[in-house]
């Protein structure tokens, strides 16, 4: 009896309550999944090794476990009908077994595992002729000096990296000690004018959506994301070649889910995917307010073989992440909340992180309005005045 209402086109029927949804990982982007989901009376079951986990104390269920465990996976899986995920390192040969078992994984284990991976994601560009950056897989430092001809390059540890911290740049021979000395991706050094985003969904169905383009600007210390444009400043040209590009590869991927595309834009207008995450996406958080349908509503709506929502633009914004201070390591303080929320356009996020680390994404903040450059100014003054520290 697998959603039968919910997913059978024929049926008028919208019955939630006979879906249990599964999602592994519990964290801010599973929290604003499930802030969404509560509008359509979804329930979400969540699983994360942390008992105070963003989502603990919103999800209809929670269970503490590792995602990353087999044996724990499998168990919180077999009462499921659909599994998600809001983070790509997870047991993924549990998920295999859940599929074997007639559950529904999405995304699917086997892209997954594309994902996870950054060189078996590089290799699924070149195979498919998607335009990416070149690249070769390197397993240390030995393997980086061998092959100086590559730099400048990027090297990139193959998993377990994220926001930054799996990836080093190493603009000369004298960098190379900087290098990863574990499996990784030396890829050459792009120099791009910006970099750009697309969020696309697709469901089982086969419906896909792309939403418009977000230019991204990058902390050049930390390597990640510091303030976010909607929509980016491009040409049309542009714009439409990054949608299609981003539906050719959820197309390819024959991915179920949403997916977030991160390009280079080089100074001639070429477009070079840089990598792509199958679940909910900082580049995309300001979809809450500034889109008709959100990421996280998106997300579910995907998963569920829902109407995919449409993608359009309510009001121009830009999204600025809350980290925790340099220095400040403890339970959680925010200040400079209040003149924030005083503004016009302006909403805060905030994750519910019970302890602050430097750096740690705590929440983010939005600022939307019709002018994208009073929007940029106010924000570049927020990241300045609104700060988490403990
Ligand atoms: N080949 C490259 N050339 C130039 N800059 C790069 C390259 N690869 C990554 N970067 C920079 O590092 C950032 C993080 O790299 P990315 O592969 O997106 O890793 P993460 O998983 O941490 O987001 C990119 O957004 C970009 O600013
Ligand atoms: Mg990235």
């Amino acid at each position: 009896m697998y959603l039968c209402s919910m997913v059978n086109e024929k049926s008028n029927l919208f019955d939630t309550q006979s879906v249990r949804l599964g999602l592994l990982g519990g964290g801010q982007l599973g929290r604003m999944m499930i802030q969404e989901a509560i509008s359509y009376n979804i329930e979400v079951h969540v699983l994360d090794g942390d008992p105070k986990a963003p989502c603990s104390t919103i999800a209809t269920t929670f269970t503490t476990g590792s995602i990353t465990d087999y044996d724990t996976v499998l168990a919180f899986g077999k009462d499921k009908d659909v599994i998600t995920v809001e983070i790509e390192n997870v047991n993924i040969e549990a998920l295999e077994e859940l599929e074997r078992l007639g559950k529904k994984i999405y995304p699917q284990p086997r892209v997954l595992k594309i994902i996870k991976d950054k060189g078996l994601q590089k290799q699924f560009y070149q195979d498919n002729q998607l335009p990416t950056a070149p690249f070769i897989m390197v397993n240390g430092i030995k393997d980086i000096e061998n092959n100086v001809n590559f730099i400048p390059a990027a090297n990139k540890l193959r998993t377990g990296g994220y926001d930054g911290k799996g990836v080093t740049l190493i603009k000369s021979k004298a960098d190379i000690k900087n290098g990863f000395d574990a499996p990784g991706v030396l890829e050459s050094f792009v120099p791009f004018t910006k970099e750009l985003a697309v969020i696309v969904a697709r469901n089982a169905s086969g419906e896909t959506v792309a939403y418009p383009t977000v230019e991204c600007e990058f902390s050049p210390v930390l390597n990640l994301v510091e303030f976010l444009f909607a929509p980016a400043d491009i040409s049309e040209e542009i714009e439409s070649k990054a949608k299609k590009l981003a539906i050719d590869v959820i197309n390819k991927l024959d991915m179920i889910g949403i997916l977030a595309i991160e390009f280079f834009l080089l100074e001639n207008g070429d477009l070079l995917i840089n990598e792509i995450a199958p679940r909910p996406h900082n580049s995309g958080h300001h979809t809450i307010e500034c889109n008709n349908t959100s990421q996280f509503e998106q997300h579910f709506r995907a998963v569920l073989n829902l109407p995919l929502g449409n993608t359009d633009i309510i009001t121009p914004g830009v999204m600025i992440n809350l980290l925790g201070e340099e220095d400040y390591n403890g339970p959680a303080k925010y200040i400079g909340v209040k003149e924030a929320m005083s503004k016009k356009g302006v909403f805060i996020h905030l994750y519910g992180k019970t302890t602050t680390k430097p750096h740690r994404k705590m929440g983010h903040l939005t600022v939307t309005s019709n002018n994208l450059s009073e929007a940029k100014q106010l924000a570049r003054g927020f990241i300045k005045t609104v700060k988490v520290i403990a």
